[in-house]
């Protein structure tokens, strides 16, 4: 293990590449989020897929995040185990070894874990009635994404199977739908992500509908991410929000023209980077794609008109912008900050976050922050 930086360091001497939050940064995404749930009457349960790190999740429910949401039975694992006591799994688990953990993690924290099959509700009671716990369980429905979630036709059914699970006899305690509509996220122009957002809107009231065909009150909508909160909480449907990227705010995001009227965000994670070569027209950056993802495209040179273009695992090439009149090459050996492409997996790929205060010109470490649930993909 290389010796990780420590509070008080300059960020001049963090080593690189490096995982860096701006905290001044960050704090301020932090806040406008949460002003805006309070604002909007809407709870907050932040996606922790996107920051897998305990510290993080407790800043945000100190802001009055009511939990978290992971993906990943090993994510709600590997938070559980640092302390976070109210978690959901936004997804379908109907593996039963996987089923039993969850189950006997159940017994543990606050759970809750989303079901789009009859045969997941099963396979669900059967792990709660071994395990002895109680779970609570949202219906997910296809708002538009295509992907997990059931046709909204299918909801009421569906939460009629959760409630026949539910206490004193079963464990199944249904706690309402969950309709996340990913594609919708990142449609650049704002009227197209309102469009998709009213679609999803439509499709959510149709589940509840369902539900409530059969008799069956929905207590909660869940879902929505940083490209539409503002569109699904107008909705006056989704009462609580799963926004994640909003606290780091990656390349991808800034590309997507801002909503009206909705908080604006910074970009607050970085890769600090070491120019290590120099060409003619070219310079040598130490950070390639094992340093941040490029799923969404390249980095960012943050602040300088430089390109980064595609170097490989260890390198890339950043190049002066073509037009850019005055701006030079940096030297060998000096630092440039990379705004990743899209902040998911580019978190995965790191052990640490290097938190620091006062500008990533002049400031200082402040805190060294564990990635608990890097590499938990299970
Ligand atoms: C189910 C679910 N909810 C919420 C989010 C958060 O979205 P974002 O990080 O884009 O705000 C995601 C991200 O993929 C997701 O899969």
């Amino acid at each position: 293990m290389r010796p990780l930086p420590s509070p008080g360091d300059a960020v001049a001497a963090i080593d690189t590449p490096a995982l860096v939050i701006d905290l001044d940064a960050m704090e301020r995404n932090l806040a406008a989020m949460a002003a805006f749930a309070r604002d909007h009457g809407v709870r907050l349960r932040p996606h922790a897929k996107m920051h897998k790190c305990a510290a993080i999740a407790r800043l945000q429910m100190a802001a009055g995040a009511v939990g978290v949401c992971v993906q990943k039975t090993s994510e709600a694992e590997a938070l559980a185990d640092a302390g976070i006591a109210d978690i959901y799994i936004s997804n379908e688990v109907v593996d039963p070894v996987k089923l039993a953990r969850v189950a006997a993690l159940a017994r543990r924290v606050r759970l809750a874990i989303a079901i789009d099959s009859v045969a997941g509700v099963e396979r669900l009671a059967a792990a709660v009635a071994a395990a002895g716990s109680r779970i609570e369980v949202l219906v997910e429905v296809d708002v538009g994404h295509g992907r997990c979630g059931a046709p909204a036709a299918a909801a009421g059914q569906l939460a009629q199977r959760v409630v026949s699970h539910a206490p004193p006899e079963g464990g199944l305690v249904f706690a309402g739908l969950q309709a996340y509509h990913g594609a919708a996220q990142h449609l650049r122009g704002a009227a197209e992500r309102e469009a998709a957002a009213h679609h999803a809107a439509a499709l959510a009231r149709a589940a509840q509908a369902a539900m409530g065909a059969l008799g069956i009150a929905c207590p909660l909508v869940t879902g929505a991410g940083t490209g539409t909160f503002a569109y699904d909480a107008a909705s006056g449907i989704w009462g609580e929000l799963q926004a994640g990227s909003y606290l780091f705010m990656d390349r991808d995001y800034a590309d997507n023209a801002p909503t009206p009227g909705a908080p604006r965000f910074e970009h607050a994670l970085f890769v600090k980077s070491q120019i290590m070569s120099r060409g003619a027209a070219h310079a040598v950056v130490d950070a390639g794609h094992k340093s941040h993802a490029i799923d969404s495209g390249l980095p960012q040179v943050w602040q300088r008109e430089l390109d980064y273009a595609n170097g490989g695992d260890e390198h890339g090439i950043v190049r002066v912008r073509v037009g850019s009149g005055t701006a030079e090459l940096p030297e060998l050996g000096a630092t440039v900050w990379l705004v990743p492409g899209h902040c998911d997996p580019t978190v995965n790929l790191h052990e640490h976050y290097v938190a620091v205060r006062g500008g990533l010109a002049g400031g200082t470490v402040e805190s060294v922050w564990p990635i608990e649930a890097r590499g938990c993909v299970s």
